[in-house]
């Protein structure tokens, strides 16, 4: 990678709009490994895509290629502010990639500043008691569900699970989560999407005035006291990027790694006699189908030459986690612990709550097949669909069918 004297590009600026892979369609959704072969054959390591009519970007489909750009962060810096400038308001993708004063959002100095206390205040909640909790929180939704027989494990089971178990760890009490939650909708569905935008500001200001008054064992705590000294709004953006970095892609993990093990007759047959186990099935799902597809977002501040191709400054590269993994050049059959993925990201920015997500995901799955052993899917594999968008991997629903089967005892 250098920064070339000008030479003919490969793709980029001149890249016309319709030879560009339109990733945000539901053609897409339905088969993106298609897609991504088609663009290998065509482009090699890197291909044109747009994330949005009139949002060109590259999309990074070669392994090798993507570590080499995760771990440049000075010619791949992650601060999209003057890319964003270029970008009408109220564009779709915006949310997902405008500048918030945050890790994700941000290169150098700044970097270093909001990845410290979010690092320190993730490894400090305790394993074991995160086990117990996410126990605590699954054996409810179970008994929601078990009486009937059937149920959508997405809205029924692992999205409210994945909720509640991030108001855990951030020490978010209910009444202040059902409106975190609440606001979250609104802005994720578009409807109310201001009012929604206020409602979550004015609950998580709540939360952080609660805990500076009331310090708990959690990670608002920690972000609070840690000696960075974030102020209230940073403290804010930090909590909207916990809730919006944690919940969909765990959602996603714990729903996906079921359609594996529910479709899939290594692991299925029974739940009780597959073969394979929850951790072979989630370690399986983060290589080959990773839940969080395309991210990991740079903007060259000048033209950068990768593998023949000149990249224009201030557009965004984005990487293929999902393409990357299965990319022919690094294809592996051994999955269960083999962590070469990029899933998580590697680099500066790489996801500093792998092993807390793991095992939240873990424990959800093993309590619902331990509790529901015979469940199977509702319809067959094929017919489930999958929510249109350049960035996740996300099922519309997940329904499955089991025998009724009387609540569980609570602790
Ligand atoms: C299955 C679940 C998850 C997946 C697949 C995932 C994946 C990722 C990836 C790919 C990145 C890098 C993004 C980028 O560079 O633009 C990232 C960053 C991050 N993730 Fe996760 N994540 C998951 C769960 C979580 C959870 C539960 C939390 C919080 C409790 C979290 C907190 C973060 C934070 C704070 C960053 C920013 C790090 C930085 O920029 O330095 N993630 N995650």
């Amino acid at each position: 990678m250098n920064t070339p004297t000008p030479s003919p590009p490969g793709h980029g600026p001149v890249q016309a709009e319709q030879d560009r892979f339109p990733i945000y369609t539901p053609e897409f959704a339905a088969d993106p490994y298609a897609a991504y072969a088609h663009m290998r054959l065509l482009h090699g390591s890197l291909a044109p895509v747009l994330l949005h009519p009139g949002v060109p970007a590259t999309l990074v489909i070669g392994y090798h290629t993507a570590v080499r750009i995760l771990h440049a962060p000075e010619q791949f810096p992650a601060d999209p502010r003057i890319w964003q400038q270029t970008v009408p308001a109220g564009c779709p993708v915006l949310p997902m990639l405008e500048h918030r004063p945050n890790a994700l959002r941000s290169a150098d100095e700044a970097h270093a500043r909001y990845r410290a206390p979010n690092v320190d205040a993730i490894d400090n909640i305790h394993q074991h008691a995160l086990q117990s909790t996410v126990q605590n929180i699954a054996l409810p939704l179970i008994n929601q569900i078990c009486g009937a027989g059937r149920a959508d494990l997405l809205t029924q089971y692992a999205h409210p699970l994945a909720f509640q178990g991030l108001n855990a760890i951030l020490g978010c009490p209910p009444k202040i989560g059902q409106r975190v939650a609440a606001g979250m909708a609104a802005i994720f569905e578009g409807v109310n999407a201001e009012e929604g935008n206020a409602m979550l500001g004015q609950a998580l200001a709540e939360l952080v005035a609660l805990k500076r008054h009331h310090p708990g064992m959690d990670i608002t705590t920690d972000l609070l006291m840690h000696p960075v000294g974030l102020n209230d709004v940073e403290m804010l953006h930090q909590l909207v990027t916990l809730y919006g970095a944690g919940i969909e892609p765990l959602t996603n993990l714990i729903v996906n790694t079921l359609r594996l093990m529910l479709s899939d007759e290594r692991y299925s047959g029974d739940l009780l006699r597959g073969s394979l186990s929850v951790r072979d099935a989630l370690d399986e799902l983060l290589f080959v189908d990773p839940p969080l597809a395309n991210f990991c977002v740079s903007y060259p501040p000048a033209p950068v030459e990768v593998d023949g191709v000149l990249l224009p400054a201030h557009q965004p590269v984005v990487i293929s986690m999902a393409a990357c993994n299965n990319d022919p050049a690094i294809v592996s059959a051994y999955f269960s612990g083999n962590r070469s993925h990029l899933t998580w990201s590697a680099g500066p920015h790489a996801c500093p709550a792998q092993s807390l997500a793991y095992l939240i995901a873990q424990v959800a799955i093993e309590q619902l097949v331990d509790a529901l052993p015979e469940m199977e899917l509702a319809i067959p594999v094929e017919k489930l669909t999958y929510r249109p968008g350049p960035f996740h991997r996300s099922l519309k629903d997940l329904p499955v069918k089991f025998r009724p089967t009387p609540p569980l005892a609570l602790a």
